[in-house]
């Protein structure tokens, strides 16, 4: 069959193909200890599925305006307002199918072919796979462990051209958990600034931070008329189902994402919507704990892992997710993740789903019990054992 050209510049996320494959070798009777899909292995919290319930007997079934309900707007505007220290208005909310079409919508609405743009790596993979799609040139900046996986802002200066029309930031990051810190934020935006670029600032993980309190790129001057903050529910409320995110940035480029939005989905579904209010404007309790849990696991992957000879493993700030060097055994990351998976049990992902430099590396995902997150540390250490 042949497809479009485009379609060859397309890449994917290999996290689905791993959980299918361990999916399979479960069903043929093996003990699997999952740790490669970056979702929490939370339930949505009862209010709010309460709310989409009481939503969907309300009528809340059909169309609805393609940038989302005013009110939600204005919820999602006064969090944003609040929890970035910005001015912001209902016009500036776009509310989108979970938080990946904002990064879709705001490459097609700014990016032109032969254009450059600068994204981490390692980092989630369709960064890359939608600056290849319009045809624009992804230009690296590599994230090291030395640096705590903090991109080094002098390295992100070097990478400026006059052809550099976009930039993306993702911290907390996945697959690192690397937090990027007041001084490198504020580089950063001096960089934006002074050389007239785009942002997109990923800030899916804003609530799922470790350190002090979470800081965004938005809070220096210049900088929120030219970035578009992306954040939405899947991570912090355990609703990665239920496809709802957002975009927030200047009204002119929100009225273009909305029609972007509109010959693509149309709208966001409307209870779903109405059940984003409830979980915004309600108690974030849940959101709480889930948080500390996660922050105790962190602490028994992280010294679990780093017991293991021939691992090292940094405490990551943010995010769900650890990013051990593993680069003592002679493979590579690809052939770990797959002797993990197919001898082991272990689910994991090769550095090298995050790009080319994460070679060297693997990600796991603690968003599992912390009886699990042991049995796989075990297992990795047997894994370890037998090679070394
Ligand atoms: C860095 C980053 N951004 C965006 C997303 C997409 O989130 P959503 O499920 O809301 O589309 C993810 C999901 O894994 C992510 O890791």
């Amino acid at each position: 069959m042949k497809f479009a050209e485009r379609m060859k510049r397309l890449g994917t996320e290999t996290a689905f193909e791993v959980l299918a494959r361990a999916r399979q070798l479960e069903a043929e009777g093996r003990d699997m200890v999952h740790l490669e899909i970056g979702e929490p292995d939370f339930d949505t919290p009862r209010y709010i599925c309460d709310a989409a319930i009481q939503a969907i007997n309300d009528g809340y079934t059909h169309y609805n305006p393609a940038a989302g309900y005013p009110e939600i707007r204005k919820i999602i505007s006064e969090e944003i307002s609040k929890t970035r220290g910005i001015k912001t208005t209902p016009e500036q909310v776009v509310i989108t199918p979970g938080g990946k079409p904002v990064m879709f919508y705001a490459m097609f609405a700014l990016v032109d072919a032969g254009d450059e743009v600068i994204y981490p790596n390692p980092g989630f993979p369709i960064y890359e796979s939608l600056i290849n799609f319009v045809n624009a040139r992804a230009v690296p900046i590599p994230l090291r462990e030395e640096n705590d996986f903090r991109l080094d802002v002098k390295e992100l200066k070097s990478l400026v051209t006059p052809k550099t029309k976009l930039m993306i930031i993702n911290s907390p990051q996945n697959p690192t958990g690397g937090v990027l810190t007041h001084d490198d934020l504020k580089e950063i935006a001096r960089i934006a600034v002074e050389n007239d670029i785009w942002i997109l600032a990923d800030e899916i993980y804003s609530r799922i931070i470790y350190s002090d309190k979470f800081e965004s790129l938005t809070q220096f001057p210049g900088v929120q008329e030219r970035t578009i903050i992306l954040d939405g529910m899947s991570k912090t409320y355990a609703m990665t189902g239920w496809r709802l995110g957002y975009g927030v940035m200047n009204e002119t480029l929100a009225a273009a994402l909305t029609r972007l939005q509109t010959n693509c989905a149309s709208c966001t579904s409307a209870f779903s919507q109405i059940a984003m209010g409830a979980a915004i404007s309600g108690p974030q309790d849940d959101s709480d704990k889930m948080v500390a849990e996660f922050k105790k696991r962190r602490d028994v992957i992280v010294d679990g892992l780093n017991q293991i000879e021939g691992i090292s493993c940094k405490k990551p700030l943010g995010a769900f997710y650890v990013f051990p060097n593993v680069k003592a055994f002679g493979k590579t990351s690809k052939e770990l993740e797959e002797l993990l998976l197919e001898e082991y049990g272990v689910a994991a992902l090769a550095g090298t789903s995050f790009g080319k430099y994460g070679e060297g590396y693997l990600r796991f995902s603690y968003a599992n019990s912390v009886e699990n997150i042991k049995k796989a540390i075990t297992r990795v250490a047997d894994m370890a054992g037998k090679i070394l």
